[in-house]
């Protein structure tokens, strides 16, 4: 089948470069001529594992292309996926559908003959409905174009696996039509045996932002314990291992610490909290508005644990943060609990210097007042403090006595819960974590 892709960040040039690999022939379409020009050279904009292979392969299949122009998305597509960001807006936690709009007003009138717009990016209840009929609008007299909406669930690190070997698809459609097409795009992974739930618009549209409220709920709720139990001395990770061996809770996404970042579950639970207002039903969800708020506390939490621990001020402190992306396998810093925990610390005056395997380039565009380097020894070296932000493989096969002879003090955060403490108390740190026992 002819697919447009149109955005080529994160969540369009994966979907691009795996529906390539299923023998579909794709045009990748982003306004970015140089995210375009990499892409079509073969260079990833972005670190993902396994994307570089799959792209190299797409091209050299001849089934991938990119461009600028959406004039010839409009002639190339029988499908054409909307994969545009939807970011939060400015003036409030609602999502900023500016992208989304600029694109089907940009399609809109260069489209020939019948064809499907499918959107993937995370939007709003009611937006299929309402670009139905913006495009209805548009089109040239006797173009019919039928808009569905197909949520996308990848994880970052996650993504081509995610994208190939989904644990489900869900399309929202208006006609039969519709979902033949999409049955048959998606056939190669269906035959997989991967469930496939039709439903409308609404619905799917839906499933998307329950998806990611119901894991960010998940975090916050084991979280909030944490702080219950470092009022009462109690270990939350036994705890969290405990409750989820019931099945009907499960052990996923449990893992108490810093807590969630990155572009999609802080933006996706503050817009659905939003949108859920708009339409009066604002108290449904307003349990989400707490979710954001115990989220933000783990980051302060942080900070206090860290100041208290060298001594009440952090002013003239050289503290090393190790991790600086908002999870392990991905260089994507958005909303990074890392780097918002490291610039509290860097405005209490503290020296911070922050260590990261490959975000070290992302963070310092970021946080430019931020020192970000990929040294870990570097980034330890006269530490009175070394705080362990996100999960990095690389940090669990660190030798504690190695590092302990580095720093100056041997005082260490664990706030992902992820090391093993006793191997570095044992190396004669004091390892302190929110929500264990000291
Ligand atoms: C998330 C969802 O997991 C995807 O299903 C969804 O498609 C995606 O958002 C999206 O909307 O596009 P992602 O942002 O890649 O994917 O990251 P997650 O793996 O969900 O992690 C989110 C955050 O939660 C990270 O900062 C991670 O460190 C944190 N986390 C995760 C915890 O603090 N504890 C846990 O137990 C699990």
């Amino acid at each position: 089948m002819r697919l447009t892709v149109i955005g080529t960040g994160y969540l369009g040039a994966v979907h691009a470069v795996c529906m390539a690999d299923i023998g579909h022939d794709v045009l990748g379409v982003d306004v970015d001529a140089e995210k375009i020009k990499a892409l079509a050279e073969g260079r990833a904009p972005f670190y993902e594992p396994g994307f570089d292979d799959l792209l190299t392969r797409a091209l050299a299949s001849g089934r991938l292309r990119f461009t600028t122009n959406l004039r010839d998305a409009a002639a190339h597509g029988e499908v054409h996926f909307l994969c545009v960001g939807t970011p939060q807006r400015k003036d409030g936690g609602a999502a900023d559908l500016h992208h989304v709009d600029a694109v089907v007003d940009g399609l809109a009138p260069h489209l020939t003959a019948r064809c499907l717009v499918v959107g993937k990016s995370t939007v709003p209840v009611g937006t299929t409905s309402r670009l139905t009929d913006r495009i209805a609008g548009l089109v040239p007299t006797g173009v019919r174009a039928e808009v569905a909406w197909n949520p996308e669930f990848l994880r970052e690190g996650f993504a081509i696996e995610d994208t190939l070997r989904p644990d489900r698809l869900v399309v929202g459609v208006t006609s039969p039509n519709a979902d033949a097409t999409l049955r048959s795009l998606y056939a190669p992974i269906l035959a997989a045996g991967v469930p496939y739930i039709s439903t409308d618009p609404n619905t799917a549209e839906l499933v998307k932002v329950a998806a990611n409220s119901f894991l960010a709920t998940k975090i916050s709720f084991i979280n909030a314990m944490a702080e219950v139990c470092d009022a009462a001395g109690a270990d939350v990770v036994t705890l969290a291992e405990a409750i989820g061996h019931d099945t009907r809770i499960g052990r996923r996404f449990l893992r108490a610490g810093l807590g969630f970042g990155g572009g999609c579950l802080p933006k996706d639970i503050r817009a659905f909290a939003a949108r859920a207002h708009e339409l009066g039903v604002g108290p449904a969800v307003a349990f989400l508005l707490q979710v954001d708020e115990i989220n933000q506390r783990q980051r302060t939490r942080t900070v206090a644990l860290a100041r208290r621990m060298v001594g009440g001020t952090l002013t003239g402190r050289r503290v090393a943060v190790l991790g600086a992306t908002f999870k392990p396998n991905s260089d994507d810093v958005r909303d990074s609990p890392a780097l918002a925990v490291a610039s509290s610390l860097h405005q209490e005056g503290a020296d911070v210097r922050v260590h990261d395997p490959v975000g070290a380039k992302n963070a310092r565009l970021a946080h430019p007042q931020l020192h970000c380097g990929s040294d870990l020894l570097a980034a330890c070296q006269g530490a009175d403090i070394v705080l362990h932000l996100t999960e990095w493989d690389q940090y669990g096969e660190v030798d504690p006595a190695e590092l302990a002879r580095v720093v100056d003090e041997p005082l260490l955060i664990d706030a992902r819960n992820a090391l093993p403490h006793d191997e570095w108390r044992a190396a004669g740190w004091t390892v302190r974590a929110l929500g264990r026992p000291t």
